[in-house]
């Protein structure tokens, strides 16, 4: 029997008896399982696949637990040390049952919702045996033309970094070895969200400020959460490729935030380092990468092609090798593969979209729709109303509800607008249906008694690599509704949008205006079950919508300049071709219900550093309809060392209220939210005044002051 030295794990002493062949190939993630030459497993030169769609998934008979423990089996039974595969996937919001885009979640401010369908798309996915999901995308999106503000969690760090947390803990759980868990890979580390000009992949520069205050902390949630790995961007910082960026991946990540766990390249981002124009050579690409810190290469292929012979000619150490293999051998075991490297078959048959997933798709989706106008109360319809007509580009469809990054979802599960509202409406309704083409869309619209137009832009217009430099809605769209508009029917418009789109011109059209990201699998039903007035709307922008793509970037948290804007002075911050105002500001989403605030109490009003500060309002639904109200508190620095942001989301909290009902809502801060950046060093907090907005969104709401004490 062999000796296990002093401190050694198992995992320590696998690495013993692998050979510099089989350590480089732990590091290797290569891409299109179902064609693998099983060699590549065999010989143990690949440490798992991500898997893409395949063009099997098309038979209904593939399964994707057959085709893993198949290629599993390979490697534990007829690779040398039988060390288990890793399969990862983009489960980005949902899996099979999907989930309304992160955006609109988002827009639900509600985490625990949130945590709940990670839980389900993780158990979704492992029952196809999946192990590892590229989720969550915790990359702040103050740029609506870049299209991966889809996939993150809107303009704020602060709700960003709650729905991190959320994402984090719903696929991962208490116990990542659970058979029913996955675990989470926070991306894309760090500032990705902030391309020149929006154009995905393009340079970032950001001041240390910017990015210490709004594009890490998000991580940091994610990480302090437990997420078990860390994604590195595609693009460069300020002049340095996150996949070479020592000072972020060790300094930051890891010495400050001490992060133990897995960090891997972006898709063939090593190899992108010759065209950043950072390496000369592939070798030096993969030295310079392994150096910074990318341990696995996500299908560059180059850490398996130059790894041996740069640490054979003593370019790169060997412990270099190890701590990196540790980490992926860790990550592994954290999963419980080498005790359970197969997935149960009977899963992938029962645990998929099961009537309870659908059921938090519909609930999720529900959230996620923000109602932005409805002039004289137009909504919710009658269910008994006379005839309705439903058209525009998007009333019958069924995949393009599903939104951008669904590899899993299928046209065939979705509801579509159009039937969710047939299934709503009572048995006389007429409902006019399938004005998919704007001349038809017109003439149905005349014969109904109230219009519902399902517009807004295609999924494919969003994501990755779809950047959009215009975007305004897509041609055609208003003029059917100008057309429309004429008859003088009451219109309602559905705005189904994968970003904030600049909608400005249709609110003349429009009686009502539902803006709802991309909906997932129910959100035919749910969209339905909010015009009729099942449930009353209740989701808030989680970004602010721009009156035009020249106002861009316009977000709630900007700076106080020494110039604030003033419309009829002209040296002022704005541009004078238009107001300096949004179209509709970050946290906006109206209700059926009404919601007054009232009785705003701050305590202790003089404080300490270090103390709590209580913060206690009363909110009173004034309406006779019962409703849910997002609660949001804002700080505001009033004056300190660095221009603060004018007002900063702190917390927020959704409740509902019975109709004429009041509720106390009580806010904690805490010191360190109160903090800021110090350039090269570290947070800190000045005393001095603070105010405190207790509101419905960013705008509105009722204010008081405490200030913060001299420290002795
Ligand atoms: C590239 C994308 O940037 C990343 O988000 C994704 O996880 C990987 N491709 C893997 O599909």
């Amino acid at each position: 029997m062999e000796i296990k030295e002093p401190g050694e794990t198992d995992l320590h002493k696998l690495l013993r008896q692998m050979t510099l062949e089989e350590k480089v190939g732990q590091l290797n993630l290569l891409h299109g399982a179902v064609d693998a030459d099983h060699t590549a497993i065999r010989t143990g030169a690949v440490t798992g696949y991500l898997l893409g769609p395949p063009r099997w998934e098309k038979d209904q008979a593939f399964s994707w637990a057959a085709q893993t423990n198949a290629l599993q089996r390979i490697a534990v039974e007829e690779s040398r040390l039988g060390i288990p595969l890793i399969f990862s996937r983009d489960v980005i919001h949902g899996h099979r049952t999907v989930f309304p885009i992160p955006l609109g979640q988002a827009a639900s401010f509600n985490p625990e919702l949130v945590r709940e369908c990670a839980e389900i798309a993780a158990r979704e996915a492992s029952a196809q045996g999946v192990h590892w999901n590229y989720s969550p995308m915790v990359d702040i999106g103050r740029d609506p033309r870049w299209g991966r503000v889809a996939e993150g969690y809107g303009e704020d760090p602060y709700l960003c970094s709650r729905m991190a947390e959320a994402l984090v803990r719903g696929y991962q759980g208490a116990d990542l070895s659970s058979p029913e868990r996955i675990a989470a890979c926070v991306k894309h580390f760090a500032a990705y969200g902030a391309p020149l000009g929006g154009r995905d992949y393009d340079s970032v520069e950001v001041s240390e400020r910017t990015l210490r205050e709004v594009y890490l902390p998000p991580f940091q949630a994610a990480v302090r959460a437990g997420a078990a790995s860390v994604m590195a961007a595609l693009h460069d910082l300020n002049g340095v490729p996150m996949s070479i960026n020592h000072a972020l991946l060790h300094g930051v990540l890891r010495t400050e935030w001490g992060f133990t766990g897995l960090v891997v390249s972006d898709w063939g981002a090593v190899a992108d380092l010759l065209k950043h124009r950072v390496a000369g050579d592939e070798a030096q690409a993969a030295v310079l990468a392994l150096q910074a810190g990318i341990e696995m290469d996500m299908v560059s292929g180059l850490y398996n092609k130059h790894l041996v012979e740069l640490v054979r000619d003593g370019t790169v150490s060997l412990e270099l090798i190890d701590s990196a293999v540790l980490g992926v051998l860790t990550l592994k075991k954290k999963l419980g593969l080498f005790e359970h490297p197969y997935v149960d078959p009977e899963r992938e048959k029962t645990q998929l979209l099961t009537p309870a997933n659908r059921e938090h798709a519909r609930r999720m989706a529900q959230q996620s729709c923000v109602l932005l106008q409805n002039k004289n109360s137009l909504l919710p319809l009658a269910r008994d109303i006379r005839s309705v007509a439903v058209v525009g580009p998007f009333a019958e469809s069924k995949a393009e509800l599903l939104g951008t990054w669904t590899l899993d979802g299928q046209a065939e599960d979705v509801t579509s607008i159009i039937e969710g509202i047939r299934e709503t409406v009572s048995q006389q309704t007429r409902v006019i249906g399938g004005g998919m083409h704007p001349e038809s869309a017109v003439a149905m619209a005349q014969e109904a008694d109230a219009v519902i137009a399902v517009l807004g832009e295609h999924p494919t217009r969003s994501g990755e690599a779809a950047t959009f430099s215009n975007i305004g809605l897509p041609p055609g769209q208003l003029e059917m509704l100008s057309q429309i508009a004429q008859f003088e029917i009451p219109v309602v418009c559905v705005v189904l949008a994968g970003r904030a789109l600049a909608i400005e011109p249709l609110r003349r059209f429009a009686d009502a205006v539902l803006y709802c990201f991309h909906p997932g699998i129910e959100g035919g039903r749910a969209l339905a079950d909010i015009i009729f007035g099942t449930v009353s709307p209740s989701a808030k922008l989680p970004v602010t919508l721009p009156r035009a793509p020249g106002q861009i970037p316009i977000y709630y948290s900007q700076r106080s300049t020494g110039r604030p804007p003033e419309r009829t002075a002209r040296y002022t911050t704005k541009a004078i071709d238009i107001p300096s105002t949004p179209l509709y500001p970050f946290g906006w989403g109206l209700s059926y219900a009404q919601f007054s605030y009232s009785n705003l109490r701050i305590s202790p009003e003089l404080a300490t550093d270090g103390q709590s500060i209580i913060v206690l309002a009363t909110i009173t639904n004034t309406s006779p309809s019962p409703g849910t109200e997002t609660v949001q508190l804002y700080i505001r620095d009033e004056v300190r060392s660095t221009a603060p942001p004018q007002w900063e989301l702190k917390r927020f909290l959704r409740i509902e209220l019975a109709a004429g009902a009041s509720s106390e809502v009580a806010f904690e801060l805490a010191s360190a939210d109160l903090g800021f950046w110090q350039h090269g060093s570290s947070w800190r907090t000045e005393p001095g005044l603070f105010t405190l907005r207790v509101g419905p969104d960013s705008q509105g709401g009722i204010t008081g002051q405490f200030k913060l004490l001299e420290q002795n």
